[in-house]
């Protein structure tokens, strides 16, 4: 029932990086509102995803799951309602334990009655988290509610939000569509923080994390890099590398800003369809770091028709000089058996971030990148 789903990466906004639980009715119309004013619906955003913190503590007599009345008084359904009446899917999170991360209360032994109220309520996606899981088995647990799903006959996209420990990449796909790869992203471009037990990280620490489970990607089924930290406190050059890396990896691309306030070069740079069209590429294959020369990360994507994706993102405290000789390189994939012969083969450059033409690969490519900034063409096959 849910072949078809997410054949490109699952593309939309999630409450949690900006909000935590302090979530209600009022501010997700209004994000809503503004998925739809900001162009990013018709970039490709779709999924509206309440995270954390919108149930009440209690279940009903029954057992039944129901918002949070002071937040969302006017009930679940009427806020699917809305949200599907700007043209937008509706996600929801749980979680597999007893309790949800910030401790309402979580699906375990509720499986099939909380499927059935998401699916009566219109919801279209389902983040589904790992706290509070003592004894539990993630794989069968994640089967469970893979089943619940199904069970409803309502197409419903489901996340998993396990963090890396039961490697959900060996076993992903066969329950949903998206896996969370890492414990928790944090808004900064290279830095890990401990909690004591747990710890979470910036964007090129998750991307440096895993470097061997590319593979596992393809489409209905991605890694999920966790919801994006574009927007939050980055630098305009750092909010369009983090973009373009997680579109370079075929990850989910799920904004965690908060959109309803943010500067107009961060909606540039979200709404920027030549670079979510290396995300959304048909093929679906996952990307992987092509060179590390002069603290310069070269990452390569194979895309359709032949053509390819390259990234060039300056992880110097200064602008760098690029001069890179395309004769020099064979930009090749072994994994997917997709080689550009660039010696006698030309290409078309065309700059994704700012919409040029740069000729073509006959010649090297001298271009400047600024601190953190990242240069992101497309090969273009003629
Ligand atoms: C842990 C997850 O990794 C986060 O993305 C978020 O869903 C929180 N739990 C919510 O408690």
């Amino acid at each position: 029932k849910t072949k078809g789903l997410a054949l490109t990466p699952p593309m939309g906004w999630n409450s949690w990086n900006t909000f935590a639980c302090d979530i209600d009715e009022d501010l997700v119309k209004e994000i809503a509102d503004a998925m739809v004013e900001s162009g990013l619906r018709d970039a490709g955003y779709q999924y509206l995803v309440l995270d954390d913190g919108w149930l009440a503590m209690e279940r009903t007599a029954e057992g039944k799951l129901i918002g949070d009345p002071k937040k969302f008084p006017s009930g679940m359904e009427a806020l699917g309602e809305y949200i599907h009446s700007k043209g937008l899917k509706f996600g929801i999170y749980n979680c597999a334990g007893n309790k949800t991360c910030a401790g309402y209360p979580g699906t375990r032994g509720h499986e099939f009655q909380d499927a059935q109220t998401y699916a009566d309520w219109g919801v279209d996606f389902l983040k589904y988290d790992w706290c509070n899981t003592e004894n539990l088995n993630a794989k069968g647990a994640y089967q469970t509610m893979r089943d619940a799903l199904y069970a409803t006959g309502r197409p419903i996209v489901f996340s998993i939000c396990e963090w890396g420990d039961n490697k959900p990449w060996e076993w992903g796909a066969e329950m949903g569509q998206l896996w969370r790869v890492s414990g928790d992203i944090v808004n900064c471009w290279d830095c890990e923080y401990g909690h004591g037990s747990w710890s979470s990280f910036g964007v090129w620490k998750i991307i440096n994390m895993r470097k061997d489970i590319r593979k596992y990607a393809g489409p209905g089924h991605w890694n999920d890099l966790d919801m994006m930290e574009v927007g939050n406190e980055f630098t305009d050059a750092e909010n369009r590398s983090h973009l373009a890396m997680w579109c370079m990896l075929a990850s989910p691309l799920i904004m965690g800003n908060d959109i309803r306030t943010m500067s107009e070069e961060t909606r540039k740079t979200l709404t920027n369809k030549e670079v979510i069209a290396v995300n959304q590429d048909s093929l679906g294959i996952q990307g992987f770091r092509f060179l590390n020369e002069n603290n310069i990360e070269t990452w390569i994507k194979p895309l359709q028709n032949g053509d390819w994706a390259i990234t060039f993102v300056n992880m110097n405290e200064k602008a760098f000089e690029l001069d890179f000789n395309w004769q020099k390189h064979e930009l090749g994939d072994d994994l997917n058996q997709k080689f550009a012969h660039l010696e006698h083969e030309t290409y078309q450059l065309r700059d994704l971030f700012n919409h040029q033409d740069l000729g073509n690969t006959s010649k090297p490519l001298k271009a400047t990148i600024g601190v953190h900034d990242v240069l992101m063409l497309r090969l273009v096959k003629k």
